[in-house]
């Protein structure tokens, strides 16, 4: 799997989950899909902030939008320790999500429609190769920091 797709389907995942989310109001569902999501989106973001994001400023017009990428990471970071100090069992659980859920879909949304075009675009299919095996080794290293 090349690089690009590999954070393709860490962003179908990451959307399945806030289905999953939508679709229930049962506590402990909430509470685990939700813990869930914010494992793998902290896995996400660092493989791309530790592979990606630098890999990619070599390529025409990405540095703006990987810097909106920090930045949105940061926020996305925020709302999801913010959901975490909020029991489950609240309506506020919910609302909390749902608001994380629109800041992430678009977060998402962009930069599969700005920037990892542009990435596929500049990188050839070697390069994109490497970019997958780098972002798997990332991941698997942050993988077990993150779960608790
Ligand atoms: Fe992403």
């Amino acid at each position: 799997m090349d690089g690009i797709e590999s954070l393709e389907k860490d962003h179908d995942r990451i959307r399945s989950l806030f289905s999953e989310l939508e679709g229930t109001t049962e506590p402990q569902e909430l509470q685990d899909s939700f813990d869930k999501l914010g494992n793998i989106l902290t896995i996400h973001a660092e493989a791309e902030e530790q592979v990606l994001y630098p890999e990619a400023r070599n390529c025409e017009g990405t540095a703006e939008l990987i810097d909106k990428g920090y930045q949105e990471h940061d926020k996305g970071d925020q709302m999801v320790l913010a959901i975490k100090s909020i029991s489950s069992n609240e309506a506020e659980f919910k609302e909390k999500v749902r608001e994380l859920q629109e800041f992430m879909l678009n977060h998402l949304d962009e930069e599969e429609n700005d920037l990892f075009p542009r990435v596929r675009q500049c990188m050839n299919d070697k390069k994109m190769e490497q970019l997958g095996t780098q972002l798997q080794e990332t991941k698997a290293n942050v993988a077990p920091k993150v779960v608790d």
